[in-house]
């Protein structure tokens, strides 16, 4: 349930105070009944929600992919940092979107973004094992024993225990990650663990999702179909 004024800013209708003035003066139904109370609670599922007659569909969902170049955080607002909100264009600013997990101020690559608080939730849960797959240079090479370490499921060195992930050697200092959590530096941190510091990161893959020719810096935004299939369906 949620408040009919907010439904009709989501749905881009105008601003709040200006749909406050159309609800007031008649201008907005509930399932064909005129409705006066801006703060009414609806349920934009089950209820149609019409203004002058058209009906209104709430907030677009949107996911929004990034390359996201080092130097920038992965948060909303920082004090010293910049922050990966900031490379967003003008127009998505406004639209409350919220990085999905986290990469490091100096790793790269694909980060997405979305404004639906349900999707953020299950994308980042690691009960759904959406494999994240990285390409790191790194100090040393990795070994067959390196491999089956990464396979069996690490444990670092203040005890976290990581689920199963996949090391590919790629040649001396070069390797692919796939890791189907979000833990803390995670990558970084299995590979110190290894005697194989990681130099340079970046993630190249989510899900379905890879970078593709994005060039760095910039956004693209996710089609329905892609995140449908993000989500599995
Ligand atoms: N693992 C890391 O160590 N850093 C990242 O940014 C992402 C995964």
């Amino acid at each position: 349930m949620e408040r009919l004024d907010k439904f009709l800013c989501d749905s881009g209708a105008g601003t709040r105070s200006q749909v406050k003035i159309m609800i007031k003066s008649g201008r907005v139904t509930i399932d064909g009944r005129t409705e006066k109370d801006a703060g009414a609670k609806i349920d934009p599922q089950t209820q149609k929600i019409c203004l002058d007659g058209e009906p209104m569909t709430g907030a677009q969902r949107l996911v929004v992919m990034l390359n996201k170049p080092a130097g920038y955080i992965t948060a909303t607002e920082d004090k010293q940092d910049k922050t990966v909100m900031e490379l967003l264009p003008e127009e998505l600013r406004k639209a409350e979107l919220k990085p999905v997990g986290r990469l490091d101020k100096a790793t790269e690559g694909l980060l997405l973004f979305t404004n639906d608080g349900d999707l953020l939730h299950r994308l980042i849960s690691p009960k759904k094992e959406v494999p994240k797959v990285y390409y790191a240079q790194h100090a040393g090479t990795a070994t067959q024993e390196d491999v089956d370490a990464f396979a069996k499921g690490l444990t670092l060195g203040d005890g976290t225990v990581c689920l199963s992930a996949k090391l590919e050697p790629l040649g001396p200092g070069e390797s692919r990650v796939t890791v189907c959590e979000g833990k803390y530096h995670q990558v970084r941190r299995m590979m110190a663990s290894r005697e194989m510091p990681v130099e340079y990161l970046e993630r190249r893959e989510e899900g379905n999702l890879c970078l593709g020719d994005l060039p760095r810096g910039k956004i693209r935004l996710l089609t329905e179909a892609e995140i449908q299939a993000l989500e599995g369906k």
